[in-house]
């Protein structure tokens, strides 16, 4: 309390010292790695961590108060100095970005139900004579439609014009289904609205699937009311994807099992806002979301492969069934595999929240448009076609209409494995890996004398590397761990005194 109270006072104090100005800008709460943290106070030196915790005994997480020019110099310093873009998450106060520290809260961001869709390829006969339909002169029209937009800003006037415009046309297109809605789902903080259209499935209702784009746009020199950015490629590409899709499922009056919603979300160039709110929302109201593609940045042909799989941020097992379905339906095209290094998109808001989540893009991650995020972001740069996105909105119907068209997936019962033995005075031995996907991995020791717990994700632990450990003084230990992605699990015994032990492990495995 006392703690809180002294930070707030100083950074009143500081805003005090620095003009009256100053005092009324508004601020953000960001999360950053320690590499953009350097970046930081590089870029903008008055900015100072709030508070700082381990992610695992390598690397480091930060909280850190910015206000928007800060927070515009550090994604530029980011994006220049580390050949890379963004890497922060934006918090709407102090204590919502103390919570994403908190390993509690992590704790608590398990997914409701863990529902795996069988990945099944059981609906070809309805999608294969629909993907001839999807044309790519309707994904031109969309995206040169949203870049016509002075810009789609998260805070502007013309950005939230843009999110108006995306509801009015999803609504038209829905017209005379009585199963769809279109609504608007509002942001604090800003004015800018995502746009979300719901497709009520038919009888698997309650689980969802998930495919999205985002709406916003910036331009980093700084983005004001009457400043152009067009974001053709980031991301007006994506929604244009998306909605052609949407139009060809439409046009043959397709009716989902599950609940299959598309999305374009508010404020992602501003740290995933948009998304955070959204995939939270789900979470908190325990919503079965078995599935979600993002596609942003769709429509440059950059790279020699035709479809990225991004592998990081993204879940493994829903990533091979995408990649099955690039095989099935578009057989001719070829697959690419990189990663952003960091939650370079709104993918990474549902993964945060334990959903799996896939991401496939444009090209590899450092051959993408290079004119993204300024006002030559145009259609024109990107060769006047649509082509490139056409392969991805194909990617988008066929994800839709297969994950759309199951019944109930299921649910992941727990594996338990036990190991019993003893141990001599600093005798260590290792256990695993374990396979595990979603949900909490537990290791729990009972036994006599004192035996020491360590547990970790990826790599086995040792005394001093670990995610978790438990060390008291008598053999009864405990350790959780959150796994939101597939990953090896390792467990470490250490005798610390002779010892005999039962250790049990508890995990939602990969595969049954
Ligand atoms: N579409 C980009 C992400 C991207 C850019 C992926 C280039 C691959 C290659 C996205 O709109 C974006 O700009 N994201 C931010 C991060 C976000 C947390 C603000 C970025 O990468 O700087
Ligand atoms: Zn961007």
């Amino acid at each position: 309390m006392a703690v809180r109270f002294t930070t707030l006072l100083a950074a009143s104090l500081l805003a005090g010292a620095a003009g009256a100005a100053q005092a009324q800008q508004k601020t953000f709460w960001i999360t950053v790695g320690d590499a953009a943290y350097a970046q930081l106070k590089k870029a903008a030196p008055q900015a100072i961590a709030r508070e700082s915790r381990s992610l695992t005994a390598q690397e480091k997480v930060h909280l850190v108060e910015v206000d928007e020019q800060q927070m515009l110099k550090l994604s530029a310093a980011v994006h220049n100095e580390l050949k890379r873009c963004g890497g922060f998450m934006m918090h709407r106060s102090e204590a919502e970005g103390l919570a994403t520290l908190s390993p509690k809260t992590q704790n608590a961001t398990l997914a409701p139900v863990l529902v795996r869709p069988s990945y099944a390829l059981d609906n070809q006969s309805a999608i294969t004579p629909l993907v001839p339909q999807l044309q790519a002169s309707n994904i031109a029209q969309t995206i040169t439609d949203m870049s016509a937009f002075t810009n789609r800003y998260y805070t502007t006037t013309a950005g939230v014009n843009a999110s108006d415009w995306l509801k009015n046309k999803w609504t038209t297109m829905a017209a005379g289904r009585s199963d769809i809605t279109v609504t608007q789902f509002t942001h604090t903080g800003y004015p800018q609205k995502s746009v979300i259209l719901t497709i009520n499935g038919t009888d698997n209702a309650s689980e969802v699937v998930v495919l999205g784009a985002h709406l916003d746009s910036i331009n980093t020199n700084g983005t004001t009311e009457t400043t152009r950015a067009p974001g053709a490629d980031d991301d007006a590409s994506g929604v244009a994807s998306l909605t052609e899709a949407l139009r060809v499922m439409l046009a043959a009056n397709y009716k989902p099992r599950r609940t299959i919603k598309f999305m374009g979300y508010a404020a992602e160039e501003v740290g995933l806002r948009g998304s955070q709110d959204i995939a939270t929302w789900h979470k908190n109201n325990s919503v079965n979301v078995v599935g979600v593609m993002q596609l942003d940045m769709t429509n440059y042909k950059g790279s020699a492969n035709d479809i990225y799989m991004y592998t990081d941020y993204t879940d493994s097992a829903q990533n091979d069934f995408v990649v099955k379905l690039i095989q099935t339906y578009q057989p001719t095209l070829t697959i690419g595999y990189d990663k952003c290094g960091y939650g370079c998109s709104d993918h990474a808001s549902w993964t945060g929240q334990g959903y799996w989540s896939s991401m496939p893009f444009e090209t590899s991650f450092t051959q993408d448009n290079p004119y993204i995020h300024t006002a030559n972001d145009t259609y024109a740069n990107m060769g006047s076609q649509a082509d490139h996105a056409l392969k991805f909105a194909r990617l988008g119907l066929t994800f839709a209409m297969e994950l759309g068209s199951d019944g109930p997936g299921t649910a992941i019962p727990d594996k338990v494995e036990t190991f019993s033995g003893s141990l001599t005075s600093g005798q260590k031995k290792t256990f695993g890996p374990f396979k595990a996907t979603l949900g909490t991995f537990k290791a729990s020791t009972t036994g006599t004398g004192d035996v020491d717990l360590y547990a970790r994700k990826t790599t086995a632990p040792t005394t001093t590397t670990y995610d978790c450990k438990s060390d008291g003084s008598t053999a009864t230990e405990s350790c959780s761990i959150n796994v939101t992605a597939n990953g090896d699990m390792y467990v470490l015994l250490n005798g610390y005194t002779a010892s005999t032990y039962t250790l049990n492990v508890t995990y939602k495995p990969q595969t049954p």
